[in-house]
């Protein structure tokens, strides 16, 4: 198998932003357990380009790049600012152009940020199911992190950390041969066939 590709994706649409710098902390660590360079593409910068189009076949040669560095990666690190108790609608345009098939058997590493602790299960009840719908396989443990986590955007919260290690140790169990070419088939009764 080739190099893995690690890309992490940050749903924030301002800067400077605490849920990139959790994205940021996270491909980090993977970086660093497979000897690998990854990127972090943030919806600030990715969503003007990307809101030039509304569906896939618009995109312009910037927007396809974008989509295309999203299909191609081996493991995604996504992570998105709690708004309105789910992640931002500039994220969720960006997977309504990735395609359908793109994101078989990926690995996914899940974060978020919010203003409250109470919305912590966002990661389960909205971006878990979206990586399913993908047929994506995203790890047990996600990442949650309010401000008192970090010092003015720099994430510095020793228990968060800890999640980090322990959702990079799940994400190094699903490389048990280190085959990430496994695909699973589609019928055509897919909802975007039919
Ligand atoms: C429009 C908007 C909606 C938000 N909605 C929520 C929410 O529903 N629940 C929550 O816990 N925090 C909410 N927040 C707070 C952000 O999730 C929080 O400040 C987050 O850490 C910001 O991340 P960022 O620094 O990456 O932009 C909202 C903030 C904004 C601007």
């Amino acid at each position: 198998m080739g190099s893995i590709k690690v890309l992490g994706l940050s749903g924030n649409v301002k800067q400077p932003s605490r849920t990139a710098s959790v994205v940021r902390s996270v491909v980090t660590a993977v970086e660093q357990h497979f000897s690998i360079e990854g990127r972090v593409i943030e919806l600030v910068d990715a969503a003007p380009i990307l809101f030039r189009a509304l569906r896939a076949d618009q995109l312009d040669q910037a927007g396809r790049d974008i989509i295309d560095a999203v299909e191609a990666a081996d493991i995604l690190v996504v992570g998105s600012p709690v708004y309105r108790a789910s992640y931002t609608g500039a994220l969720k345009h960006l997977f309504d152009l990735v395609d359908f098939r793109a994101l078989t058997g990926k690995r996914v590493i899940l974060a978020a940020t919010g203003g409250t602790p109470l919305h912590g299960l966002m990661t389960e009840h909205q971006l878990r199911p979206l990586f399913g719908f993908f047929n994506a396989l995203t790890v047990p443990t996600a990442i949650y992190a309010t401000e008192s986590d970090f010092t003015g955007h720099a994430l510095t919260s020793a228990a968060v950390a800890e999640r980090i290690n322990r959702a990079v140790s799940e994400l190094i169990q699903l490389f048990p041969n280190a085959d990430v070419s496994t695909r699973i088939a589609h019928t055509n009764l897919h909802p975007e066939t039919v």
